[in-house]
């Protein structure tokens, strides 16, 4: 392993009822709320109802942004920003996915600033300081709940970045499974294939030695893929939701990196895809990175078949490492394909059109990638095995 240091103070209320604990967390940030939330999924499943009965309960002052994007703009954090500024907010409750999520953490440090909000997504402001951010989490994905980072799109320039700072890691998250029940098949989907991603991005890294990281990823693979079929077939099943709640929390937050800088580099492809596109995020994700193995599979052949064997029982008698690394990638294709996650760019109608502008979207801070170094040329390739 690598020498590390690890920060995460981010409290989790995690079970049915949750939401109860925000009676005791909110009364010591203030009366100010600025509750931040989607396109309306949380008015259809009853959500904003329950957390609205408990604020007023509370004597809490309510404002409201509502209609944060899938893919979330800056210009929505923009508005956030200036209702920080002029209403004095206390804190903000972001309730939904890492998208809602995402765009709190924007508003909560760019309230603190005079410069723009895309200064700090750009990173030519590093924010120090940030509003208290609190979440409820309604969609199993990013585990922005439990981390401090955060992915905005700028649609008039057409990027997508990722930026974080300590300073927004939420002050604490409600995680309550039942609030997933009303989640659709395509985006339980997306969310399995976030997270398993999350979890390959980080087994696929820097260091050497690192069995207790590899057995811990191995095992929350397997019990995603388990559950897989079992929470499609029953979307309602408690036990089901709270299985794939906890497993995408703790595939990115930060739990299963520890001593071992994971490798990012299709995260930062498919977020070049994104900003040209603006498709779901693990959509994109489930089409680049068998590729992405494919095409580097020669770096550690043993670790690749190491995966194979472990996750998806790939038979290893009397066959070579890159025979049984290669059967290892075609049953993670054949997995997401087989429970309805696209395959090809041409799935979303994406050609060649605009590769040239992706490969330069990826390569703006340059060579990227921590378990093998990815050229222009590399990205390319990758974008063109996905066609
Ligand atoms: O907008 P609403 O109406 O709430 O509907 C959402 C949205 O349409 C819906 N949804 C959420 N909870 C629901 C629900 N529908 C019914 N019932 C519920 N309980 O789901 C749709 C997608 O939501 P979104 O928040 O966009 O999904 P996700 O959580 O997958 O977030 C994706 C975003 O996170 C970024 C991605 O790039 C993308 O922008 N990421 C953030 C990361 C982080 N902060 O650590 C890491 C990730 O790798 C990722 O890049
Ligand atoms: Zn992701």
């Amino acid at each position: 392993m690598n020498a590390f240091s690890f920060y995460n103070p981010v409290k989790i209320h995690f079970g049915k009822g949750s939401i109860e604990n925000l009676r005791k967390e909110l009364p010591q940030y203030g009366k100010n709320i600025l509750l931040v939330y989607g396109g309306g999924s949380i008015k259809s499943n009853g959500v904003y109802d329950n957390i609205v009965a408990l604020l007023n309960e509370l004597s809490m002052e309510i404002f409201e942004l509502s209609g944060v994007e899938p893919n979330p703009r800056v210009e929505t954090a923009r508005k956030g920003i200036e209702i920080c500024k002029e209403q004095k907010i206390d804190l903000v409750l972001a309730v939904g996915g890492g998208s809602v999520i995402d765009c709190a953490k924007l508003i909560v440090a760019g309230a603190k600033i005079e410069e723009d909000a895309w200064d700090i997504v750009t990173k030519k402001v590093f924010p120090k300081d940030a509003l208290p951010l609190a979440t409820v989490l309604t969609l199993a994905a990013t585990a922005s709940e439990m981390n401090s980072g955060s992915v905005i799109t700028n649609l008039a320039t057409k990027e997508k970045f990722s930026w974080g700072s300590p300073a927004v890691f939420p002050k604490f998250s409600i995680l309550d499974p039942t609030y997933t029940y009303t989640v659709p098949t395509n985006q339980t989907i997306n969310g399995i294939v976030d997270t398993m991603t999350h979890i390959f991005e980080q087994y696929f890294n820097n260091a050497t030695s690192t069995p207790l990281m590899d057995e811990m990823s191995e095992g929350v693979l397997r019990t995603i893929i388990d559950v897989t079929p079992k929470v499609l077939e029953d979307p309602t099943n408690y036990g089901y939701r709270e299985t794939l709640m906890l497993a995408a929390t703790l595939g990115l937050n930060g739990y299963l990196s520890l001593g071992a800088r994971g490798d990012w580099a299709t995260h930062n492809i498919e977020h070049a895809v994104s900003a040209y596109y603006d498709i779901a995020h693990a959509g994109g994700l489930a089409i680049l990175f068998p590729n992405w193995m494919r095409h580097n599979v020669h770096v550690n052949t043993a670790k690749f078949a190491r995966l194979a064997e472990k996750v998806f029982g790939i038979e290893v008698a009397d066959k070579s490492n890159e025979q049984i690394a290669i059967e290892g990638i075609e049953a993670l294709s054949a997995f997401w394909t087989s429970i309805g996650a696209p395959k090809k760019l041409a799935d979303y109608e994406i050609d060649e059109t605009h590769f040239d502008d992706m490969v330069h979207h990826c390569m703006v801070n340059g060579p990227f990638g921590n378990f093998n170094k990815l050229q222009s040329e590399d990205v390319r390739k990758i974008l063109e095995m996905s066609l």
